[in-house]
């Protein structure tokens, strides 16, 4: 098949297979988000244990970079502490992915907001785990 002349063969690798999609069962933190650019929707699933991502799976009801995005995100952080997961940027996502069309940046926004999001739901529904993590602050309830 051609080069896809917008998107690295990296993001067309994971919108074709995206990693970890689906739900988990009893999760320990769901996160839910939308884009306010497009109106797509993402939805990702923690299970955490020793205060690290143990799993993580994901669904998103979105275009083609946010699938990709959101697969890759979740490679990156699964296995990773909660702090060091909360550091992994869209820009970090986009840059495994060998970068995003500038028009498509805003889709991986969604990734990095659901895992705060999620992180979010697990601090609240344990709050003696609470790590003060100042990149959560900016999160919104959509
Ligand atoms: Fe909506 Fe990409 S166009 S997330």
């Amino acid at each position: 098949m051609d080069k896809n002349p917008l998107y690295s063969e990296k993001v067309m690798e994971h919108f074709r297979n995206p990693r970890n999609v689906g739900e988990i069962e009893n999760a320990d933190g769901v996160g839910m988000v939308g884009n306010p650019t497009c109106g797509d929707v993402m939805q990702l699933f923690i299970k955490i244990e020793n205060d690290k991502i143990a799993d993580v799976k994901f669904k998103t009801f979105g275009c083609g970079a946010a699938i990709a995005t959101s697969s890759m995100m979740t490679e990156l952080v699964k296995g990773k502490t909660i702090e060091e997961a909360v550091k992994i940027s869209n820009k970090t996502v986009a840059e495994a992915l060998d970068g995003l069309p500038p028009i498509k940046m805003h889709c991986s926004v969604l990734a990095e907001e659901a895992l705060q999001s999620a992180l979010e739901d697990y601090f609240t529904k344990n709050p003696d785990k609470r790590i003060d993590l100042p990149r959560l602050k900016k999160h919104k309830e959509p």
